[in-house]
């Protein structure tokens, strides 16, 4: 097999993969860190604002041009699927109300893109998701968008960062963030060397890196390009931590024969994934929504003014 990489320190070359056509959303896990919410409603269909986490991202990948969006379920995640579709009852009462505005606003969402729904029967892990929906994918390179990771690009979503860096280099993309040193040990964190503005090559990961053992602070976040390659690596992982086949433990391995990029993204993280940052989500966009900003502002005065 021959290997795709770059020549260390040189500017990588174009390589041989097309566009990127298809985002993959895993929503299989138990979102055990949003209990008790999350025992009967999936974390990805909690409402920041006004829409739940995963339209969020699945606008994220419309605007930067993906159209086919791949939903990794489980069971009691058939909410998912009802978001997305379309709603005829619903549509003939808002007609017969006259509610105009709703009614585009709900057709909108239905078809807003081409979904595909894949059921992963047990939740084996990240990477054992992705896999999944290899029949799907094809042998193309895909996005890879954790929806419970809110990303604000403003005008230019991190995804359209992300590809604008594949369609440069035609290698795999990983978003990622600076963090604070002390918060290494979240996060997936890189050894890399850096070959351009906000771009490096990627040369190790560690899961969960204690603080001194941290190779940097450049933390892995919840966007990706993939090349079809990971697909045959994740076949070749063995599960790893907490018995699971994790996506870091393929893309490790996809180093070996792959360059591997990361892309430290313009924009902000929240995520939605965990109780205060969900919080923090509806606040910050609650504050910042077109309509209803004013008046978020005068209540949250309101609030800090009576404590
Ligand atoms: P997380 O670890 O953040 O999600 O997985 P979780 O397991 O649902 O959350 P907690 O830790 O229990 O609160 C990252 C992403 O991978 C998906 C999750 O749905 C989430 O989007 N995932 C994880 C799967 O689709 N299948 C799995 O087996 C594991």
């Amino acid at each position: 097999m021959t290997t795709r990489h770059l020549p260390t320190g040189a500017a990588p070359e174009t390589g041989t993969f097309g566009p990127v056509r298809t985002a993959v959303f895993p929503a299989a896990g138990f979102g055990t860190r949003m209990l008790p919410a999350t025992k009967s409603v999936p974390k990805e269909m909690l409402t920041v604002v006004d829409r739940p986490v995963i339209q969020y991202g699945v606008e994220e990948a419309v605007a930067s041009g993906i159209g086919k969006i791949v939903v990794i379920t489980a069971a009691g995640k058939g909410s998912l699927e009802d978001h997305f579709d379309a709603s005829r009852e619903l549509e003939h009462v808002l007609e017969r109300k006259g509610d105009e505005a709703n009614l585009a606003v709900i057709r909108g969402v239905a078809s807003m893109a081409s979904m595909s729904y894949v059921r992963q029967a047990h939740a084996l892990g990240l990477g054992h998701a992705v896999l999944l929906t290899e029949p799907l994918v094809g042998h193309e390179p895909f996005a890879v968008f954790l929806p419970d990771d809110i990303m604000d690009g403003g005008d230019d979503p991190v995804m359209a960062q992300l590809m604008r860096v594949y369609d440069e280099h035609r290698c795999s993309v990983i978003a990622v963030e600076r963090v604070p040193r002390e918060h290494v040990s979240r996060y997936g964190v890189l050894a890399v060397e850096t070959i351009g503005p906000r771009l490096h090559r990627i040369k190790d990961m560690v899961e969960k890196p204690a603080v001194g053992a941290a190779p940097s602070n450049l933390a892995i976040m919840g966007r990706y390009i993939l090349t079809p390659t990971i697909f045959e690596k994740l076949r070749e992982t063995t599960p790893g931590a907490g018995g699971e086949i994790q996506l870091t433990d393929g893309i490790r391995r996809l180093l070996a024969e792959e360059t591997v990029l990361a892309c430290e993204y313009v924009g902000t993280r929240y995520d939605c994934g965990s109780k205060l940052g969900y919080l923090r989500a509806n606040v910050e966009m609650g504050l910042r929504h077109p309509v209803l900003g004013p008046s978020v502002r005068e209540l949250l005065a309101e609030i800090l003014g009576r404590s």
